[in-house]
């Protein structure tokens, strides 16, 4: 295996999951990475592990630059199993580790699924760990986005290893921000941010103010490529996005039964086409909606058209607002749109979803039934076209 050092004496242990499509339930379209880092000092600490099935690869990595019976702290910056599904296994080669953890929830994370039968060494926000050369500072990131998350500082050598954060679901052979195709990367962490982080966008702030005092010139977080040229970038994209911040940008996103509520959806585009709004028109038969909420994330303009089914809104259309009321977005404008033949109450429905999760309403309910006609769709571009 090729040893990819960060700097001297400071390793990437991680594994690459190239297969992997659903992240719990996230699409993901070239699988993941789950980063693990070694130092090697006076003292030895592994900086989180990796999702369990991968174990062996880890230790085989680990093996290749130090014996694992002597690592000396197991640093588990978050206890989502994708982190630290190998602690089982790296404990057991690591006979005399101390697992340290954030107070109090990263231990009670990790006694509820690992057991007690470990060293733990519980630290508090801003509590440090000598390992002779260097210091590690913990900095508690609660929230972001499980009540453990902390991240961790090495101040000697400017490196912050952050955990979910700054995370991006890309994989390749190379592991630095300036060897891969660095827009491909922004992508996956706005994707990252969008379907992980984002209802936590006040945590966010919080870790993004500590974040800023500090001296950093690498950023190694848990998915992904570790930062060190576009560090500057990352940091200012992180902030708009937990400020809320939108471009002029119109999500249409329908599901359709026999195209009506399609063909008014195309109308709806060309009137924020009309009237200089960039649009993008999102199927759910076709799209997923990781990829939806990606967008959702700076767009300003959310409008959902549903035919009615059954009295009720389509079932794609149902699981959209349910993960969109959970990721509740900020500052978005929109309104409901949708054909039906006799109840109608599909358009009623989602422009109560989109109420009830703070969409300002920009728009009456638009309803058509059955077929639109030509005249009819012309209407509402027309209408669209003159938002103000
Ligand atoms: Fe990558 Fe929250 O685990």
């Amino acid at each position: 295996m090729n040893k990819i050092e960060l700097k001297h004496g400071i390793y990437y242990v991680g594994v690459v999951d190239w297969n992997l499509r659903n992240f719990h339930g996230y699409s993901i379209h070239k699988g993941t990475t789950y980063n693990a880092y070694l130092i090697i000092d006076e003292k030895i600490a592994l900086i989180d592990t990796v999702k369990a099935p991968f174990a062996k690869e880890l230790l085989a990595r680990i093996s290749e630059i130090v014996d694992p019976e002597k690592i000396d702290y197991v640093i588990s910056n978050h206890v989502e199993m994708d982190h630290s599904g190998s602690i089982p296994e790296v404990m057991k080669a690591a006979k005399n580790a101390i697992l340290v953890t954030s107070a109090p929830s990263g231990l009670k994370g990790l006694k509820a699924h690992y057991g007690d039968n470990y060293q733990f060494k519980e630290v508090k926000a801003g509590e440090s760990l000598s390992l002779g050369q260097r210091t590690l500072t913990f900095v508690a990131t609660p929230m972001l986005h499980w009540p453990d998350n902390m991240v961790t500082y090495c101040p000697e050598e400017k490196i912050l290893f952050s955990n979910d954060a700054f995370g991006q679901h890309f994989t390749s052979s190379k592991h630095f921000d300036d060897e891969v195709d660095i827009l491909q990367v922004f992508h996956d962490a706005k994707g990252y941010y969008a379907n992980i982080l984002m209802p936590f966008g006040s945590q966010a702030k919080k870790a993004l103010s500590v974040v800023e005092g500090l001296d950093i010139d690498m950023i190694a977080p848990s998915h992904g490529i570790v930062w060190r040229k576009y560090i500057k970038q990352i940091l200012e994209l992180y902030q708009l996005y937990a400020d809320g911040a939108t471009e002029d940008i119109a999500l249409v996103i329908y599901d359709t039964m026999w195209h009506s509520t399609q063909h008014m959806a195309h109308s709806i585009a060309e009137g924020f086409d009309r009237r200089g709004t960039k649009v993008l028109l999102m199927g759910l038969q076709e799209t997923a909606l990781s990829d939806i909420i990606t967008e959702v994330l700076t767009a300003r303009y959310l409008v959902i058209g549903s035919p009615t089914l059954n009295n009720n809104i389509m079932p794609n259309v149902g699981a959209l607002l349910t993960y969109l009321k959970g990721l509740a977005p900020k500052g978005k404008k929109g309104f409901a749109f949708g054909s039906y033949g006799w109840g109608g109450q599909s358009i009623g429905l989602v422009n109560q979803a989109l109420e009830e999760m703070g969409v300002a309403i920009i728009m009456e309910p638009v309803k058509i039934n059955y077929i639109p006609s030509d005249i009819q769709l012309e209407e509402l571009e027309s209408k669209v076209a003159a938002i103000k």
